[in-house]
This record gives structure tokens, C-alpha cells and sequence, in this order.
């Protein structure tokens, strides 16, 4: 039994969008993130942690879906900026259930337990590079629902799962590290930095939360091992 982490695999088995062509840390990726996932078992957590299909409703990533759905661990989704096909907890839920896909369920204003820690998360709120000032709606609403998950963790030790990088190299986002500060969060796990950015991650202890980036190349296909 062990929790695992990866955001990223930006699946695309009926869209057209393979990740292949931006050169050779995503050949084969495919085939390398089926060999990593091989060695799931039922009692393991794997929290996809946003950007998982590039479908752009469910019907269109219901290959991806089934895809991860043959390897035997419960599986969190978190939201992405490329998860188009991302509804409502209910209508996304709905399709996995008509369709037979039983291994998902939704890090999405609310938190799960793993043993004796709580599992949190959100998309988180990033500064697009085109935009001039911050969102403060998108931003607000993100905040809100953080704060909702990080709530319904009661007083276990959190591990939180954000899509976008609360900080790296540049950048970061002041409201959300305060809520990774007051509720305690033991570590923080991140996607959405693909390539040449990788290198600003920010992969430090950072008052009180140690921080991972988990982006699909940056771990090379393979799926963080957090805890047992
Ligand atoms: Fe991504
Ligand atoms: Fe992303």
C-alpha cells in the first residue's frame, strides 16, 4: 500500500495532441507511463495531479480514462488549465459510473484520507504569462476552495496537491502559500512546469511545507512515491 503522485501525463489517445512533438523527453511517453503504472496495486493511491487528458470533453478522453483505469489503485483527479473536459463533480462522476470506470474519484473542494493523512487540493491560481493583472475572481474562487479542502482535513497532517506552482523561480502566489501556512501543510506537490522551466522549480522547505514539483517529465513517467 503506498500513495503516489504525477501530474501532467497530458494523455491524448483520441485527441490529436501528442506530447511527442516537443522532442525527446516525451517519446514513448505513452508506453513509458503504462510500464511505471504497472506496478500499482489495489490498496495504492495515485493522485493525478491536473493535465491528465487533452480530451476536450469526457467522451473524447474516455480512452484516456480507460487507459489509466486498467492499472489497480484508486486514482484522485485534480483540475488542470488543459483539462477541458472537466465538468461537474456529478456529471464527470455520472460518466465514470455509465461507463463502467470505477478507479476515479475528485480532489475537488474536499480531501480524502490516506492513512493518517489528509489529501488536499485544487487547481490553484497562476499568472499566465498574457495577462496584465491578476484575476482577483479567478484567483478568490481558488483561495475559497483551497481553503474548503484544507478545512475538511480536521487535524491530520495534510500533504496538498495544487496544479499550478504556488511558487517557483520568478513568481508566486501569496495568498495561497498563506493558507499551505496556516493549516500546517507537511508538503506540497505541483505540476503544470513542463521543459526549459523545470529548471526554477522551487523544491525547498519553505515555512514549515517541504514543496515537489511532479510534472510527468520531470519525473520521467514515473509516479512520486510519497509514503507507504
Ligand atoms: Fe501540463
Ligand atoms: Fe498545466
Amino acid at each position: 500500500m503506498a500513495l503516489y503522485a504525477i501530474g501532467d501525463l497530458h494523455l491524448s489517445l483520441t485527441a490529436d495532441k501528442s506530447m511527442e512533438v516537443f522532442g525527446e523527453a516525451w517519446k514513448n511517453y505513452i508506453n513509458r507511463i503504462a510500464e511505471s503504472l504497472s506496478v500499482l496495486t489495489a490498496d495504492d493511491t495515485l493522485v493525478l495531479d491536473g493535465d491528465t487528458s487533452w480530451g476536450i470533453d469526457m467522451a473524447e478522453a474516455e480512452a484516456d480514462f480507460r487507459f489509466l483505469d486498467q492499472f489497480p489503485a484508486k486514482k484522485l483527479l485534480v483540475k488542470g488549465n488543459h483539462d477541458y473536459w472537466w465538468s461537474t463533480v456529478n456529471k464527470m462522476s455520472g460518466f465514470f459510473a455509465e461507463k463502467g470506470l470505477t478507479s476515479f474519484e475528485f480532489l475537488h473542494n474536499n480531501c480524502h484520507f490516506y492513512g493518517e493523512y489528509a489529501l488536499c487540493g485544487t487547481r490553484g491560481w497562476f499568472l499566465e504569462e498574457n495577462q496584465k493583472a491578476p484575476d482577483a475572481k479567478v484567483l478568490n474562487r481558488e483561495v475559497m476552495r483551497l481553503e474548503t479542502s484544507l478545512r475538511a482535513a480536521g487535524n491530520r497532517p495534510i500533504f496538498c496537491f495544487l496544479h499550478y506552482p504556488p511558487l517557483y523561480q520568478g513568481y508566486q502566489c501569496p495568498e495561497i502559500l498563506a493558507l499551505l501556512e496556516k493549516y500546517c501543510v507537511k508538503a506540497c506537490f505541483y505540476g503544470h512546469l513542463h521543459g526549459p522551466v523545470i529548471r526554477r522549480r522551487f523544491e525547498e522547505e519553505r515555512d514549515g511545507t517541504a514543496f515537489f514539483l511532479i510534472s510527468a517529465d520531470h519525473l520521467r513517467f514515473v509516479p512520486k512515491k510519497i509514503c507507504e
